[in-house]
């Protein structure tokens, strides 16, 4: 596929949104679209706060074997060219990349300024919202049972945001303040199926921002909502679209 060359260097501050689609040549399933989780999978049964309440260890246990897929995944090319796009902003430049993926690959490719909106698998929390125990990070989970807080006795939960959860209001602020701010946004590998990550585009736009889509198959709605939609894989497509770009703007490039 043939890239036109973006300038990075013209835009003072960017936005990158990622979702399950960067991860998959990590060896992690999407949600949707082919390969999907959620065609196979109900996810009312789930991935709801409704399934929390009503059947805690089922949702724990699912979870629990995604995190377990965890310990084998690495980051992929695409990971890899956000964080080097980030190293490459001059002083006069911000980079955030807003991610709705719960595996922590961005920061393991070294990614510096993410935001991580739904949440991280690898911390574990108290389901009780009023617990003073503090999320925590912890190897050592089981798949057989469904642990329980040391300090009020309630059961324990991943850190992630489910369906009918509220993302929380410092994360929210956040993320409004740099959609207000960006005059690039690029989303990536996302279906544009979940709010209010689908949304984020329309306000960076409505700021004038210039908007980029890539995705491995065409996304409804995305074209009247994106200046430009690249179909291709984001681990092929990111990686050309910045060494074309850090090349013909003349910056040096580390391989
Ligand atoms: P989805 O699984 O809904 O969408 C992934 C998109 O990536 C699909 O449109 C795929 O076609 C596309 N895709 C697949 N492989 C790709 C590749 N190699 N390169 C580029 N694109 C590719 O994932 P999200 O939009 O992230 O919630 O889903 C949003 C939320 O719904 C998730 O955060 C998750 C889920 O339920 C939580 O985990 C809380
Ligand atoms: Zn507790």
């Amino acid at each position: 596929m043939m890239i036109e060359p973006l300038d990075f260097s013209k835009y003072r501050s960017i936005v990158a949104l990622t979702g399950a689609g960067i991860s998959v040549a990590s060896g992690l399933r999407p949600f949707r679209g082919p390969g999907g989780l959620w065609n196979e999978v109900d996810v009312l049964a789930y991935a709801t706060a409704e399934a929390l309440k009503q059947d805690p260890f089922k949702v724990w246990r699912f979870f629990a074997s995604l995190r377990q897929q965890l310990k084998y995944a690495e980051p992929n090319a695409a990971h890899y060219a956000l964080a080097k796009l980030e190293s490459h902003m001059e002083n006069h430049q911000n980079f955030t990349l807003i991610t709705q993926n719960v595996d922590g690959l961005h920061q393991r490719a070294m990614s510096k300024n993410v935001i991580e909106m739904h949440g991280n698998l690898k911390r574990i929390r108290c389901q009780y919202k009023k617990c003073r125990l503090k999320p925590y990070e912890d190897d050592h989970f089981s798949l057989e049972s469904l642990p329980t807080c040391n300090l009020c006795g309630s059961p324990l939960r991943f850190d992630i945001v489910l369906f009918g959860e509220h993302i929380q209001m410092d994360i929210q602020r956040e993320i409004k303040k740099s959609l207000r701010s960006c005059n690039l946004f690029m989303a990536i590998g996302t279906s544009r199926e979940v709010y209010p990550a689908a949304g984020f585009v329309r306000v960076a736009r409505s700021y004038g921002a210039k908007t980029i889509a890539i995705n491995v198959e065409p996304i409804e709605s995305a074209t009247s909502d994106f200046h430009e939609v690249y179909l291709g894989k984001a681990e092929e497509v990111l990686p050309e679209f910045l060494n074309q770009t850090l090349h013909s703007s003349g910056s040096q490039v580390a391989a």
